[in-house]
């Protein structure tokens, strides 16, 4: 039987690339990465959650088309995307005998996609790095668009680059092994992009939450491909966020940035809180006359039948609203929000009245 494999090609003149979706085809990792051009030794950079048996199966992909081969596995978890850790991974690389021509491939969720994507955009003045993401998130997110980076500690995602991959693989196969609360966080991103872009893909998830929610091969491949198509047209548009295109990704992100904040470190996956912030804007875009009821409603049920919380924890709303001004996406403290007009379609919104904003967080 053959595998179903969807392809999705994200159009950026040079630095054009195809997204390989597919069950059960990390073994493919190798030849697809020969095919890209001359290699000669290959970085598997992984965290320890992944490496087995995610990141080992890449990394035998890799050494059976006579590759130098080696395996960096870091901590799990958001305190990695750190300069430390970026200066590990640097430094691993010198101890290595990494150069140019070096590639270094990310096996992982958005954490290790992110800080590898930011190592090969400046190790040696850059080097190619190919992106195995392995959770929901880094499937139909993080690994598409070419946006690598750190932390800073008092600000997420506050130094980084534009570095596109030379490909992306994707095996929604290594599904399985994620947790689930971090597979329903991943479902949040996915109802965005029905939300903001495709009505028709709404109403398929709709349609299909209990199949969803048991990770259907099928269906996983093709959401995941739908969502890569549709972010891929976002970044083919708008690929270093100039022209306000690309901020609509960060529908829901305004108010989630900040009860992801206030709530305490660790507290919300970052979905959870992108699922609250949704709920929120719905409610703001209600509020302002863009919408009718029945957008709130439908994505407020689809995002509770997912298993995402849909009721904002108890935060002081002026705290709340602070949180939202100092965001970095906030320019000189004036608000801006993506807010739906109909189910499928976004407009960004400026300069609301405090007022409204502040409403909406205590309802
Ligand atoms: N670059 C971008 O455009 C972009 C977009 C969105 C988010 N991000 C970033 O992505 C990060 C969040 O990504 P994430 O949610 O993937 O977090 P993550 O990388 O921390 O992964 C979540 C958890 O799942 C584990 N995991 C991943 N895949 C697994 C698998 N197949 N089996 C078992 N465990 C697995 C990880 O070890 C981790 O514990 C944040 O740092 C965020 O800033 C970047
Ligand atoms: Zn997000």
């Amino acid at each position: 039987m053959t595998k179903p494999i969807q392809t999705v090609r994200v159009e950026l003149g040079p630095r054009s690339y195809n997204i390989e979706i597919g069950i059960g085809n990390l073994a493919e990792v190798g030849p697809l990465l020969t095919d890209l051009g001359p290699v000669s030794h290959a970085v598997v950079v992984t965290d320890t959650n992944v490496e087995r048996p995610h990141a080992v199966a890449v990394a035998e992909s890799l050494a059976g088309e006579d590759l130098a081969v080696d395996l960096v596995a870091m901590e799990p978890g958001e305190p990695t995307k750190s300069i430390d850790m970026a200066m590990s991974l640097w430094e691993g690389l010198v101890e290595l005998g990494a150069d140019r021509k070096t590639v270094i491939v990310a096996v992982g969720g958005g954490v290790v996609g992110d800080l590898a994507g930011f190592v090969a955009a400046t190790f040696a003045r850059g080097v190619r790095f190919l992106q195995v993401p392995t959770s929901l998130l880094a499937q139909v997110d993080s690994s598409v668009g070419g946006k690598v980076g750190i932390n800073l500690p008092q600000a997420k995602n506050m130094v980084g680059a534009f570095l596109q991959p030379v490909g992306v693989l994707v095996d929604a196969a290594t599904l399985a092994t994620l947790p689930e609360r971090e597979y329903r966080s991943g479902l949040a991103e996915v109802v965005k992009y029905g939300v903001i872009l495709d009505a028709v893909l709404f109403d398929q998830l709709e349609a299909n939450a209990a199949g969803l929610l048991a990770r259907q091969d099928d269906l996983l491949i093709d959401v995941i491909a739908q969502c890569c198509r549709l972010k891929a047209d976002i970044v083919r548009r708008d690929e270093h966020e100039t022209t306000g295109l690309r901020a609509v990704l960060n529908y829901g992100h305004t108010f989630g940035h900040a009860v992801e904040t206030l709530s305490g470190y660790g507290e919300l996956l970052h979905g959870e809180a992108v699922a609250m912030g949704m709920v929120c804007a719905t409610r703001l875009a209600e509020r302002l006359g863009r919408i009718g009821p029945d957008v709130t409603r439908r994505q407020r049920d689809l995002l509770a039948v997912l298993g995402l919380p849909i009721e904002l924890p108890p935060l002081d709303p002026d705290q709340v609203f602070q949180a939202m001004q100092r965001d970095k996406k906030s320019q000189h403290g004036r608000l801006h929000f993506v807010l739906p007009d109909r189910l499928g379609h976004v407009a960004l919104v400026s300069d609301l009245a405090p007022a409204d904003v502040r409403a909406v967080l205590g309802e």
